[in-house]
C-alpha cells in the first residue's frame, strides 16, 4: 500500500514491519498490550524546540511558547516541559496539581478557562501559579479578592476577543464575537474589562490574551489577530496610558492527520508572525510586546500514535466493511466530536492483499463510535491483526473517558531505542476504585 502518506517518525522495514520512532510496532504490542498510546519523547523536544528556538530570533525579546497542556496532560509531558524550558497553559486544578507534583516551575504556568470556580482560583493562587488568563468581569472581581485575603497583587492577562474567524471546525472556532470565550473588542467589553482591571488593588495587569481556533492552517489569521491585538494595545496605551508588557496570541497551528492536509512549514510561519509583529508595533509608535504562544497540537499531535488490535472484520455485501479493533471512542473521541480524518497503517504489510476501503470502529454502545471512516486497510486483514492510528498524540489521551467502563490505555513513551510506561494502564478494579 505504497498509496498512504507516512507522518513523521513511521516506516516501513523491508520486511513490511511498521516502525515508530525507529521500534516495532508490533512488538511494542506484544509487550505492552493493545490498545496502546505511544509517544516519541524525542518528537516532544523537537517541537518544543522548534518554538523556542524561532521565537527566541524572530520575536520581541521575552517572547516565550507555552504548551498547552489541555492536548496531552500527565507528569511526564510536564517534566519534559520543564527540562526544555516550555512554560504551560492549564486549565483546570487537576492539571494544576499535575504539573506541581512534579516541580515544574509554576511562576511559568498561565491559569485559563472561562469558568473558575472560587475553590479553583485558590487552589492555584495557593500553587503560586504565575498568571490568571481572566475571561470576564465576575472572574476578575473574584482574582481580585481573594489576591487581597492573601495580601498579594496577582499578576493577570485579560482575555480579549478578537473577531476573527479562523476557518476551522465550529466546536474549536473562539475567535468570532459571540464566542463563550473573553472579551469582544467590537462590542466594547473588552475596553470595559480593562477599565476595571485598571482600577483593582490586587490584580497587576500584564498584558492581553486572544486564541481564535485550533487545527488552523491560514497564516493569515494568526497575523489578523496580531495586527488586531496590537491595535488594541496601541488604544488601551492612548485611552488609559497603560503598556501591555506582553501578548499572547493563544495556540491553533494545523498539523498533518491525513495526505490531503496542507503540509505547514511551521518555521516559515512563525518567522513570518515575528516580523509582522515587529514592524506593526512599529507602524503604530509602540514597543513591541513579548508575545506568547500557546501550541498543544503542534507540540504533542505527530509525536503519538494508537494501537489497536483487530476483532471483528464484517462485509456487508453491497454496503461497506467495517474493522472493528479494541479501542474506540473511549480513547480516541475525535470523529464522534468533530468528523475528524486519520491516517491508519497495518502494524504488518507483508502478504495481507490489496488495500480495500473501510471504516475502523470501535467497541463502544453506539453507531457514532467510529475512529477513522473511509480509509484503506489490507484486505487480508483479519482478528488478531495490529493497525496503528497516527498523529494521535494530541486530545486523544486528553479526552479519553471511561464509556461503558472500558479501562484507559497506558501511555508508553519511547526514548533512545528504549520504551517505558508514562501512565498506567487502568484495569476493571482502578475503573471502579472510587465506586462506594
Ligand atoms: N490556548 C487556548 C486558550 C486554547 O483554548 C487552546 C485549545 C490552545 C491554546 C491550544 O490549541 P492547539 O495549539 O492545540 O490547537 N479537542 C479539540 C481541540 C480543542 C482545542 C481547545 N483549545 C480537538 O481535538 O481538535
Amino acid at each position: 500500500m505504497n498509496n498512504v502518506f507516512l507522518p513523521p517518525d513511521l516506516a516501513r522495514s523491508g520486511e513490511g514491519e511498521l516502525t515508530f520512532a525507529g521500534q516495532s510496532v508490533s512488538a511494542l504490542a506484544d509487550r505492552y498490550g493493545t490498545p496502546l498510546y505511544l509517544y516519541d519523547e524525542a518528537r516532544i523536544r523537537e517541537n518544543c524546540r522548534l518554538f523556542l528556538r524561532e521565537m527566541h530570533e524572530s520575536f520581541p525579546s521575552g517572547s516565550r511558547p507555552l504548551y498547552a497542556g489541555k492536548a496531552a496532560s500527565f507528569r511526564q509531558i510536564y517534566r519534559v516541559m520543564r527540562e526544555e524550558g516550555m512554560g504551560i497553559d492549564v486549565v483546570s486544578s487537576g492539571e494544576i496539581h499535575t504539573a506541581a507534583s512534579v516541580n515544574y516551575p509554576m511562576d511559568s504556568a498561565f491559569f485559563h478557562g472561562n469558568s473558575k470556580t472560587d475553590e479553583e482560583i485558590a487552589f492555584a493562587m495557593d500553587r503560586s501559579v504565575g498568571y490568571f488568563v481572566v475571561d470576564n468581569p465576575e472572574e476578575l472581581l473574584a482574582v481580585d479578592r481573594a489576591a487581597a485575603r492573601r495580601g498579594i497583587r496577582q499578576k493577570i492577562l485579560l482575555r480579549i476577543t478578537p473577531g476573527v474567524d479562523p476557518h476551522t471546525y465550529a466546536a474549536v472556532n473562539t475567535g468570532c464575537v459571540d464566542s463563550k470565550f473573553g472579551n469582544s473588542i467590537e462590542t466594547g467589553m473588552a475596553e470595559e474589562i480593562l477599565g476595571l482591571a485598571l482600577s483593582l488593588p490586587h490584580v497587576a495587569l500584564v498584558g492581553f490574551h486572544c486564541h481564535v481556533g485550533s487545527q488552523v492552517f491560514y497564516e493569515d489569521v494568526f497575523e489578523t489577530c496580531a495586527r488586531i491585538m496590537l491595535g488594541f494595545c496601541r488604544d488601551a496605551e492612548k485611552r488609559h496610558g497603560y503598556r501591555a508588557a506582553l501578548l499572547d496570541l493563544g495556540g491553533g497551528y494545523g498539523v498533518r492527520y491525513v495526505e490531503s492536509d496542507p503540509e505547514v512549514d511551521l518555521s516559515a510561519k512563525l518567522r513570518s508572525l515575528g516580523r509582522t509583529v515587529r514592524e506593526y508595533s512599529a507602524a503604530l509608535g509602540i514597543p513591541a510586546p513579548a508575545i506568547l504562544l500557546e501550541p498543544g497540537r503542534a507540540i504533542v499531535a505527530d509525536a503519538g500514535l494508537t494501537v489497536y488490535t483487530v476483532g471483528a472484520v464484517k462485509r456487508i455485501p453491497g454496503y461497506k466493511t467495517y474493522v472493528s479493533v479494541d479501542g474506540g471512542m473511549t480513547d480516541n473521541p475525535r470523529f464522534a466530536l468533530y468528523k475528524s480524518r486519520y491516517t491508519c497503517l497495518p502494524a504488518k504489510e507483508s502478504g495481507t492483499g490489496a488495500p480495500m476501503r473501510c471504516d475502523v470502529v470501535g467497541r463502544c454502545c453506539e453507531s457514532g463510535d467510529i475512529i477513522a471512516q473511509d480509509v484503506l486497510l489490507p484486505s487480508g486483514i483479519a482478528r488478531g491483526a495490529r493497525i496503528a492510528v497516527c498523529t494521535t498524540g494530541a486530545y486523544n489521551y486528553s479526552m479519553s473517558s471511561r464509556y461503558n467502563r472500558f479501562p484507559r490505555p497506558p501511555v508508553v513513551m519511547l526514548r533512545d531505542g528504549e520504551s517505558y510506561v508514562a501512565v498506567r494502564r487502568e484495569t476493571p478494579e482502578t475503573v471502579a476504585e472510587n465506586d462506594l
